[in-house]
C-alpha cells in the first residue's frame, strides 16, 4: 500500500505542471490489459474494505479486471497527493475517488474522460438529484460517477457506557457536555478521536452547525464571508471547540478514525463526532444500531444536514480498450444493485432514486428522512471538512487553522480572525 507524505500541492503549481508535462507529450499510454481498470481510493477501513469489495465483484460479474491503486489515509488527502504525482507523471489511473469542487478542478487541467454515452444512455439527468449531477459534470458533460450520500454531523455513541455513568443520550450541546462530565468522571473516555487535521475540522464543522445553525454554516464555511467567520459566533464555536478538547484522551494525538470508533465500539470510550461511515465499522463488528450503539444527530443539528458525496472520477484514456471499461465502471457505479450493497456496508445511503430502502437500518432511513427534510428547510449543507463546500486551497488554510487551535492554546478570538483570512487562500 502506498503512503505519501499528506502536504498537497495547491492549485497553481499542479496547474503549472501538468501544463509542463502536457506540452512535453508526456502522457504515456495506459499499462492496462484489456479489460481493466485501475481504481485509486482510500477506502482502507474494515467498513470500507467491505464497500469497495462490493465494486470489484460487480466488475468481475462483468468481465473487467480491478487493479487496486489504494491509498491509505482517512478523508484522502494521502490519496490526493498520490493522484496528482501519478497525473503530473503521465500515468493517470482509470478512476480515482475525488469529489467536490476538486473535480472542476481537475477539468481545469483538461485530464478528464467525458462519460457522457453511459450517462445519455441511462439517463443519470433523470436518475440523480440535478445538485449532484451538476458536481459530476464539467462544463456540460458527466466526468464522474456519484456512489453515495454520507451524512457528516452525527455523533456515534455505546449506550451501554451511557448507562454505566449515569448519562442520557445528549440532544443539545448542553446535553452533550453533562454526558461528557458523567463519562469522564466514570473513568472512561468521553470522546474518541483522532487528532488529524481532517479529523479535527468534522469535529470543528458539527461544532459550527450545532452552536449556530445552517444558515451561519452556509455564510461561514460556504461563500466564506469574511465577517461572519470573523465575528462572535464563530469566536462561540471556538469557545466550544476549547471545552470539547478537554475530553479527548492524551493519546489521541495521530489516531485513525476507525481506531476511535473502535473505542466506542469496545466501550473504551463514549462518544465520537464522525460522518456514517463510522458506522460501516460498527456494522462490520456486527454491531446493531439502537442496541449495541445509537448513531444521534451531533448536538443541536437534528434540523440540518452536511452531505459528503464520495465519487469517482474518470480520466483520459488512449487506449480504446481502457476506454471501454471506464464506461463498464461508470455503469456499474450507478446501477441499483452496487448502489444497495456499497451504501449497506459503507454507513452511506444511494444517491440515485429507484434504490430499495427495505434492507437499510435505522440510521440509515433517519439519513433519507432527514436528507428530504433538511433539503426542504435550506438546510441540506455541503461538508467543508469534507472536500465538498470550498475549493482545495482555501479549505488546506482553514483546517490548518482549525488544527493550530485544536493543538495549542490560541485563543478563539485570534482563531476566528485566523479563520477569515485562510478563507482568503487561492
Ligand atoms: C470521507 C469519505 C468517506 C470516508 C471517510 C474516511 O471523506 O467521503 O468515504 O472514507 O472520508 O476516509
Amino acid at each position: 500500500m502506498t503512503k505519501i507524505p499528506s502536504r498537497r500541492p495547491r492549485g497553481a503549481a499542479l496547474r503549472a505542471l501538468c501544463a509542463l508535462f502536457a506540452s512535453a507529450g508526456a502522457i504515456a499510454p495506459s499499462s492496462a490489459t484489456a479489460a481493466e481498470v485501475e481504481v485509486l481510493h482510500y477506502w482502507t477501513s474494515g467498513g470500507e474494505a467491505k464497500s469497495i469489495a462490493e465494486l470489484k465483484k460487480t466488475l468481475a460479474t462483468k468481465g473487467v479486471n480491478w487493479k487496486d491503486f489504494a491509498v491509505a489515509g482517512g478523508a484522502g488527502e494521502n490519496a490526493a497527493t498520490a493522484l496528482k504525482a501519478r497525473v503530473i507523471s503521465g500515468g493517470a489511473p482509470t478512476a480515482a475517488q475525488v469529489k467536490g469542487p476538486a473535480i472542476q478542478e481537475w477539468g481545469a487541467e483538461g485530464v478528464l474522460a467525458n462519460i457522457d454515452a453511459v450517462a445519455r444512455a441511462e439517463k443519470w439527468d433523470s436518475l440523480l438529484p440535478p445538485a449532484v449531477a451538476a458536481v459530476m459534470k464539467y462544463k456540460g458533460s458527466y466526468v464522474a460517477a456519484p456512489v453515495n450520500v454520507h451524512r457528516v454531523n452525527w455523533l456515534w455513541v455505546n449506550p451501554a457506557v451511557l448507562k454505566k455513568a449515569g448519562a442520557k443520550a445528549p440532544a443539545t450541546l448542553a446535553e452533550f457536555f453533562d454526558a461528557a462530565d458523567k463519562i469522564k468522571a466514570a473513568g472512561m473516555v468521553a470522546l474518541a478521536h483522532g487528532g488529524q487535521p481532517w479529523q479535527d475540522a468534522t469535529v470543528f464543522e458539527s461544532v459550527a452547525l450545532g452552536v449556530g445553525g445552517a444558515e451561519f454554516y452556509k455564510k461561514a464555511l460556504v461563500q466564506l464571508d469574511p465577517a461572519t467567520l470573523a465575528g462572535p459566533t464563530m469566536v462561540k464555536t471556538f469557545d466550544t471547540l476549547a471545552r470539547i478538547k478537554t475530553y479527548i484522551d492524551r493519546d489521541a494525538a495521530g489516531r485513525d478514525w476507525n481506531l476511535a470508533t473502535a473505542m466506542v465500539i469496545n466501550g473504551k470510550a463514549g462518544m465520537q463526532f464522525m460522518g456514517d461511515w463510522a458506522k460501516g465499522e460498527f456494522t462490520a463488528a456486527g454491531k446493531k444500531p439502537g442496541t449495541d450503539f445509537l448513531c444521534l444527530p451531533a448536538p443541536g443539528t437534528a434540523a440540518a444536514y452536511t452531505f459528503n458525496i464520495d465519487s469517482m472520477l474518470m480520466f483520459k484514456k488512449s487506449r480504446a480498450d481502457d476506454q471501454k471499461s471506464q464506461l463498464v465502471l461508470a455503469s456499474a457505479i450507478m446501477s441499483p444493485a452496487f448502489q444497495e450493497a456499497f451504501n449497506l456496508n459503507k454507513g452511506s445511503i444511494p444517491v440515485r432514486s429507484g434504490v430499495p430502502s427495505a434492507k437499510f437500518d435505522s440510521c440509515a432511513l433517519q439519513s433519507m428522512k432527514d436528507m428530504e427534510a433538511s433539503g426542504k428547510a435550506a438546510s441540506f449543507v455541503p461538508s467543508m471538512a469534507h472536500n465538498m463546500a470550498v475549493g482545495s486551497a482555501a479549505q488546506g488554510a482553514i483546517m490548518d487553522v482549525i488544527s493550530r487551535f485544536m493543538n495549542s492554546s490560541m485563543s478563539s478570538k485570534d482563531a476566528a480572525a485566523a479563520l477569515a483570512k485562510a478563507a482568503k487562500t487561492k
